[in-house]
């Protein structure tokens, strides 16, 4: 079988950009493609593979869970835009791999192992995030079914069409028993690990994200013909809009903001603009201090007569101290250098903790690049994550 390295490098060819980044979009072709491989290596394992109906994939060492507790590892198959050939990926298919080698080496656990590989985290297609954990909790709420990606294609067209493809080659999942415990191996997206030269990091919390979509409006007219003050400009709404934003949001300790999206309308030169839309990601360890900072901008927006709309919301949460002590030990069995810490990136994790014990090992990440081409680990880092996992999940299962 194939290593972690080697299977990374063929999935990064799946979804490959011109910019050397990769994009998998959920339920695009590359995405397609990428879950029906994750399937054909879980079969080459001699896992049994299943599907759900947002298109999340798993690999099980039951060909029956009915009923029973199992454990659960795994991340998403979908990127960002042009974003690097790890995020995501590593985990489902280190998850993958460990599982599988787990069978081959010493049979069926004591508590059922399933691999998931989710159908979407990045919120990179559709104006919403976390759809497949969502989906997985039964915390997906049915107006995402309605939401349109920048083609104008339903979330649940798309969903459709991609699903029925891949319940071809696997069953749906029919399992009812409670999930036992929850991992998720990623890597950093930071500079922490690298920087103080350890080998692995235990997540103790996840931040709090808020992606908010903020929209003015104005009206749409000559750009030679109107005088400048019997316009209503979007651009210069937004623009005000934006900058107070700034100003405010810089107040808060430790929160991280980011306006990393605009759009413009009708989006051409000679005309003045009838709408501006734009995102703000907040994100804080702290709830409330993330709650203030909302309430802040809702203020703003009110004032400055824009619609704000929240896109996702999930809270900051503390992961199980428990699995973090298995992870550890995990660690040292591979005489690992490790450290806690928090992670500032969203993750499956965050939406699974709050009803299941979860934790999350995470490898360093060359420069702390992510989200772009550049994101990268050393190979001995990927390896040694994806053998932390294994042990982590050989203890919790078969001990
Ligand atoms: C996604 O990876 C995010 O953290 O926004
Ligand atoms: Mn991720
Ligand atoms: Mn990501
Ligand atoms: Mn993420």
């Amino acid at each position: 079988m194939k290593n972690i390295v080697s299977l990374l490098n063929e999935f990064k060819k799946i979804g490959l950009t011109s910019f050397d980044g990769v994009t998998r979009c959920v339920y695009d072709e590359n995405w397609l493609a990428a879950q029906k491989k994750y399937m054909q290596i879980a079969s080459d394992y001699g896992l049994y593979t299943f599907v759900d109906d947002i298109g999340n994939v798993y690999a099980t060492t039951e060909k029956n869970l009915g009923q029973k507790v199992f454990i659960l590892s795994g991340s998403h198959m979908d990127t960002v835009i042009n974003g690097g050939p790890l995020d995501g990926v590593y985990g489902t298919l280190a998850s993958l791999i460990s599982i599988g080698t787990l069978m081959k080496k010493f049979g069926h656990p004591k508590i059922p192992l399933v691999a998931v590989s989710f159908s979407e985290e990045e919120g990179s297609r559709f104006n919403t995030a976390f759809t497949g954990s969502r989906y997985l909790m039964n915390k997906l709420e049915d107006t995402v079914y309605g939401l349109r990606d920048h083609e104008g294609l339903s979330f649940n067209h798309a969903r459709q069409n991609a699903v029925t493809q891949l319940k071809e080659l696997a069953s749906e999942l029919k399992a009812t028993g409670l999930i036992h415990a929850f991992i998720e191996l990623h890597i950093e997206q930071g500079p922490i690990l690298e920087k103080k030269r350890q080998d692995i990091g235990i997540v103790t919390d996840i931040v709090g994200q808020k992606k908010l979509l903020i929209k003015c409006y104005g009206v749409a007219n000559h750009a030679g013909t109107t005088p400048m003050n019997m316009r209503c400009d979007a651009m210069k709404k937004a623009v005000t809009l934006i900058h107070q934003l700034y100003a405010v949001l810089d107040e808060f300790v430790a929160l991280r903001y980011t306006i990393g999206q605009i759009r413009v309308q009708p989006n051409a030169a000679n005309v003045i603009p009838s709408e501006v839309d734009f995102s703000l990601d907040l994100r804080h360890k702290s709830q409330k201090r993330l709650d203030d900072a909302f309430t802040a901008v809702k203020e703003l927006t009110e004032l400055n007569d824009s619609i704000l709309t929240i896109m996702t919301d999930v809270n900051a949460i503390k992961l199980s101290d428990q699995l973090a002590n298995n992870s550890a030990l995990a660690a040292q069995y591979h005489n690992s250098a490790y450290q806690s810490l928090i992670s500032g990136a969203g993750h499956d994790a965050q939406i699974i903790a709050k009803y299941v014990p979860t934790t999350m090992i995470f490898v360093p990440s060359i420069k702390g690049n992510s989200h772009s081409p550049s994101e990268n680990t050393k190979s001995e880092h990927l390896v040694n994550g994806q053998l932390v996992l294994q042990q982590a999940l050989y203890q919790l299962a078969y001990i």
